[in-house]
């Protein structure tokens, strides 16, 4: 199949057009598997993916053992997601030698580089179609083709529109994802994201407003806006990310709104004002700051030092005084030295996260850093990287420390049954809490009061 170029930089479908395709499918009775890889856009792509197999009529296969179709929505962001990947696509030619009629498809980010698809498509021959992200919803005439006896591979290069009013098979019944942007204009030069989800932009206000309205008369009570920097959501388009805060807290049923990610150069004190003012807003932000070096933060192309970071979070406590933050941050970019790397350590030591998600640098095919000439030895990283998951694990438990006592709401989001039952959720600030509790309280704000600290999370009990 010829990859069609769409012009417009939004696609209406029109309503029940991707359901004429789908009723041509004879998915009923059949079951489907999505094994998911990367980020939150991912899991929330994948619901999409669910959502058009079911207007197809396919329902959810209970293992994949037994699925009738298999797709595997795959990440590209690190090497190890790939590596993982071959070897899970591998393990299933015999499955497929058994069942000729199985159908596996592989999508997402890494499907969106050329040449991966290709080698999957040359290295798998059993695998029947491969598709990148900016085309989730021609998935019905993929389908259709494939069904058809047709292997596919379709990767639109140009043309990332933004597709509204496709369905979605949500994965929580009180908690959702919802996209706000989609790509990334900022290509920080480790990162792929950019050449892979296409540049940055923005659904329209009302569209996110409505989308969550939508979801909040299903019973929904919780939303996380998604994008991959909604800082810089509405650029060019009149409206701003405080705007659309403003706009979602007027949502009535709606009790907390979150937000992911943010990048600190377009935190401005009118965001977070917006925070502050707006009641449902969350006091918890995810704002990575990838090095402590402003030699590095500048190879990065981060666009912020490290005093001008150590300073937005001084003015965000002191706008939102009890606000948590959590980070992501790579040790061995190319040309860190131990300097650089101690500068991390101690920007680290300051701030204080609740949380962090720690990286070691993999260099990714056609970034600016993967070509520098000063990579450094695997062995320098994987110690680096302990050093910093050391210094983090301390941080964790003295931030919990200040939580003894602590008296807040949680939304319970699920449990686990030992001797009694164990249930769990996180306060607006993301630290997650367990007690004791009926399970059928899924799903509901419960008042916790803190009385111990694990590890990594927090103890209570209902009052
Ligand atoms: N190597 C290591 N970590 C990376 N990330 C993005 N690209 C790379 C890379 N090439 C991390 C960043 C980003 C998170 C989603 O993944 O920390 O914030
Ligand atoms: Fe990648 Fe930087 Fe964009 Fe985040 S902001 S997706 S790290 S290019």
């Amino acid at each position: 199949m010829q990859a069609k170029r769409i012009e417009p930089d939004r696609i209406e479908l029109q309503k029940g057009m991707a359901q004429e395709v789908a009723d041509r499918i004879e998915g009923r009775g059949k079951t489907y598997y999505i094994e998911t890889y990367g980020c939150q856009m991912n899991v929330r792509d994948s619901e999409t993916i669910a959502g058009m197999l079911q207007q197809m009529g396919y329902s959810p296969a209970d293992a994949k053992e037994t699925a009738n179709v298999i797709l595997f929505n795959t990440c590209c962001v690190r090497d190890h997601a790939e590596k993982r990947l071959l070897a899970n696509i591998g393990a299933l030619k015999e499955r497929k030698e058994a069942d000729p009629e199985l159908i596996l498809g592989i999508c997402g980010c890494m499907m969106q580089q050329p040449d991966v698809a290709k080698k999957v498509m040359r290295r798998f021959p059993f695998v029947n179609f491969v598709f990148g992200t900016n085309v989730l919803w021609r998935l019905p005439e993929l389908m259709l083709s494939v069904l058809n006896g047709e292997r596919l591979i379709l990767t639109e290069e140009e043309g990332f529109a933004i597709c509204e009013g496709l369905p979605a098979r949500r994965s929580n019944p009180f908690s959702a994802f919802v996209n706000i942007t989609f790509g990334c204009d900022n290509y920080c030069s480790y990162c792929i994201v950019p050449y892979v989800r296409g540049r940055e932009r923005s659904r329209s206000l009302e569209e996110v407003v409505a989308e969550v309205r939508d979801l909040s008369d299903r019973g929904i009570t919780e939303v996380t806006l998604l994008g991959q920097n909604v800082n810089s959501y509405g650029k060019g388009m009149g409206e701003d990310f405080a705007d659309l805060l403003h706009a979602v807290n007027g949502v009535d049923g709606i009790r907390r709104i979150r937000y992911m990610s943010s990048h600190p150069k377009d935190l401005t004190p009118r965001l977070m004002f917006a925070i502050a003012e707006n009641d449902k807003v969350c006091h918890h932000m995810h704002l990575p700051v990838q090095s402590g070096s402003t030699v590095i933060l500048e190879r990065m192309n981060r666009r912020y030092t490290r005093e001008g970071y150590l300073k937005l979070v001084d003015d965000l406590r002191r706008t939102v005084p009890d606000i948590e933050l959590t980070t992501d941050v790579i040790v061995g970019f190319p040309g860190e030295t131990d300097r650089d790397f101690e500068d991390t350590l101690s920007l680290m030591e300051q701030v204080g996260y609740s949380a962090a998600f720690t990286f070691k640098y993999s260099p990714r095919k056609g970034t600016r850093a993967a070509e520098a000439a000063d990579q450094l030895p695997e062995a320098v990283k994987r110690e680096r990287l302990k050093l910093l998951n050391e210094l983090q694990a301390r941080k964790i438990a003295e931030n919990n420390m200040k939580y003894l006592g602590h008296r807040g709401e949680v939304l319970v989001e699920g449990f686990d049954r030992r001797q009694e039952t164990i249930l769990f959720g996180k306060l607006d600030t993301f630290k997650m809490v367990y007690f004791p509790g009926d399970e059928k309280l899924l799903g509901t704000y419960q008042r916790v009061k803190v009385t111990q600290c694990a590890r990594n999370s927090l103890l209570g009990r209902m009052e």
